[in-house]
């Protein structure tokens, strides 16, 4: 059996031990650069979390914090980019609803995961506001971290459901004695 030109991890009568030939095999296969950007883009909201943090360090620290809030605001907007691409791609190029063709059952999940993109892109708009009206006020920069504290977290819920999607899809689409 194949997806979409790719070959699973089985010979016929030869089922996989455990996850792990399904992890590689996912690693090759159809949702691979989709997976990449999700740890890409983890990698993104953790250079931004520490950014945003040096600069409430550097005013704990009754530094001048210019640069670090510069760079902080400036991580923000590269972020607000790098997600409004992510979410264009997740739902030009049809990955979720490629998911959904090897796994149905998923669609009101699915559907819920695309609206969540709207209010995600809301989230860090209004982030990236707070952090340009913020100035060198030590409560305003507290504010924008933990206002991005609560965004991270639901963001990070987001891509952990998307990619359960995709990966419960392929094995559906293995399946059992397939
Ligand atoms: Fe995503």
């Amino acid at each position: 059996m194949t997806v979409h030109g790719h070959s699973p991890p089985t010979r016929p009568g030869d089922e996989p031990r455990g996850l792990a030939p399904i992890r590689r095999w996912l690693r090759r296969g159809p949702f691979h650069g989709w997976q990449r950007e999700h740890a890409g883009l983890r990698r993104s909201v953790a250079q931004t979390r520490s950014d945003v943090v040096a600069v409430v360090k550097r005013l704990d620290r009754k530094e001048a914090p210019s640069r670090a809030a510069r760079r902080g605001r400036k991580r923000l907007e590269a972020l607000e980019h790098a997600l409004a691409a992510h979410f264009a791609a997740e739902e030009g190029e049809g990955h979720l609803e490629q998911a959904l063709q090897m796994a149905p059952r998923f669609a009101n999940q699915a559907e819920r995961l695309r609206r969540d993109h709207g209010n995600l892109m809301r989230e860090i708009r209004e982030l990236r506001e707070l952090a340009r009206n913020a100035g060198h006020d030590r409560e305003a920069w507290v504010v924008v971290y933990r206002s991005y504290d609560s965004f991270a977290e639901k963001l990070e819920l987001h891509d952990q459901a998307e990619n359960e999607i995709m990966t419960r899809a392929v094995l559906e689409d293995i399946g059992p004695g397939d």
